[in-house]
């Protein structure tokens, strides 16, 4: 246990950290041109916040949320998501007070009790991008446009855009009615799980993974012939917006997501390079989250991105950048002058922002060449006594295998240049 990483958790080191870094620059530098700001909220919040807005009759809730009670009593969740966390911190630093909307992304971790497979962890990474402040149409097309432009800009290909609407209360208890009377008649045939959300919310049978429930789903009533009138004109403005940005999107009804924030507009980002777990990203609008956590009534929308199942399609692809951390110059040394020398050689040099290493195990000359060959230096030197004495070194360059005599304190202009 001592040396075993937790269930569902994974260390993430190099080379595979150099990726992690290169995704999470592309997140920011996409998100500041949309206009968002970063937030970061608490890795946990008080557990009712969760109950509220992810909802008792969720997955994340009933089963997999991370829950303690601390030293003071209070019961604790650490956050499966991000969305609530937002909203709650929108409410308490009055983000209402300013311009709306107000656009924030994160990058966080979040912690769900579910079995780990490919693509699903128990810990995992998440960006995403809340945008609160309105109710338009425009809105969920400018946080789908984000969502693709990400892909986009990560080079990630094969992934299909599914949109729905579940509309407002009003829709969703016509739907409520019609496809509870549908499933009353397929009952028996429901697995025990899809027989308790029938009671609580048949909505979620629509999501089950269970062949039989599945073969039901597939002959159930849609939710967009229940829409109202304003729920479907919403939906229409929506695509009207998307084609006009030439978006390509699939209307999917069987699309309800597994949060129960949700109103009107959902909406999933799935891969065709991943297996089971191909949701790469999903969001939607939320527009009773905000005033039925304590804030004035407004509404919002957003996604969340899996960073992991992206590190998949990356890495499948071969799509990940080069390692960034190459050393620029390596000077190994001979003798306690040229050890010294090679300290402070290094030190200045990294000063002026060149990557330059040098020893600092003790090995022999050779042995210290075989290691700045290893670590993939592209120069390396050697400073001995005659190299103080004449202050010039021979500068080879590992990849040609060209030396070229150089002065000391010229160095740092050869790699400036
Ligand atoms: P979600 O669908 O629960 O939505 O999660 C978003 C994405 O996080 C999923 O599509 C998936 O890529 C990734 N993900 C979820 N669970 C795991 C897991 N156990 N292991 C690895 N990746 C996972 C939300 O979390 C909403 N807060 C999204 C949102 C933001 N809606 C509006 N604003």
């Amino acid at each position: 246990m001592l040396t075993q990483l937790p269930r569902g958790t994974k260390d993430i080191y190099a080379p595979e950290i150099y990726g992690w870094q290169w995704l999470e620059e592309i997140l920011r530098n996409v998100s500041h041109i949309y206009g968002a700001s970063e937030i970061r909220t608490p890795i946990f919040e008080h557990t009712e916040l969760f109950v509220k807005n992810v909802g008792d009759t969720s997955d994340i809730v009933n089963k997999e949320m991370y829950t303690f009670e601390d030293k003071g009593g209070r019961s604790i969740t650490l956050k499966p998501e991000g969305t609530a966390g937002v909203a709650r911190s929108f409410i308490e630093n009055k983000m209402y007070a300013n311009p709306q909307p107000i656009k924030q992304y994160y990058i966080t971790k979040c912690f769900r009790y579910e079995k780990p497979q490919a693509g699903r962890q128990r810990e995992f990474n998440q960006y995403g991008i809340e945008v609160i402040g309105t109710y338009s149409p425009a809105a969920d097309a400018e946080v789908i446009s984000l969502g693709k432009e990400i892909l986009e800009k990560l080079g990630i290909e094969n992934v299909t855009l599914h949109i729905n609407s579940i509309g407002n209360e009003e829709s969703r208890t016509l739907y409520h009615k019609a496809l509870k009377d549908y499933l009353a008649e397929n009952y028996d045939n429901l697995c025990p799980a899809c027989k308790e959300r029938y009671e609580k919310n048949p909505l979620r049978v629509l999501d089950c993974k269970v062949p039989s429930c599945k073969d039901i789903v597939d002959a159930a009533p849609s939710v967009i012939d229940y829409l109202t009138e304003e729920d479907r004109e919403h939906f229409n403005k929506l695509k009207e917006i998307l084609d006009s940005m030439g978006i390509a999107y699939i209307v999917d009804p069987r699309i309800v997501r597994g949060l129960d924030y949700y109103t009107r507009t959902v909406f999933e980002f799935i891969s065709g390079d991943l297996g089971a777990q191909s949701t790469v990203c999903g969001g939607g609008r939320y527009d009773k989250m905000i005033g039925e956590t304590g804030g004035p009534e407004l509404g919002a929308c957003g996604f969340a991105i899996g960073l992991e199942r992206i590190m998949m399609i990356l890495e499948k692809n071969n799509k990940l950048p080069e390692p960034k951390n190459k050393r620029t110059l390596y000077i190994g040394s001979i003798g306690e002058a040229g050890f010294l020398k090679s300290q402070a050689l290094a030190y200045a040099l990294r000063n002026k922002g060149i990557a330059a290493d040098c020893d600092i195990v003790g090995r022999s000359v050779k042995a210290q060449l075989k290691y700045s060959d290893k670590i993939g230096s592209k120069y390396s030197m050697v400073l001995g006594d005659d190299e103080l004495k004449n202050n010039k070194a021979g500068l080879k360059n590992m990849e040609t295998g060209e030396v070229i005599e150089i002065e000391l304190d010229k160095i740092a202009e050869f790699f400036l240049k």
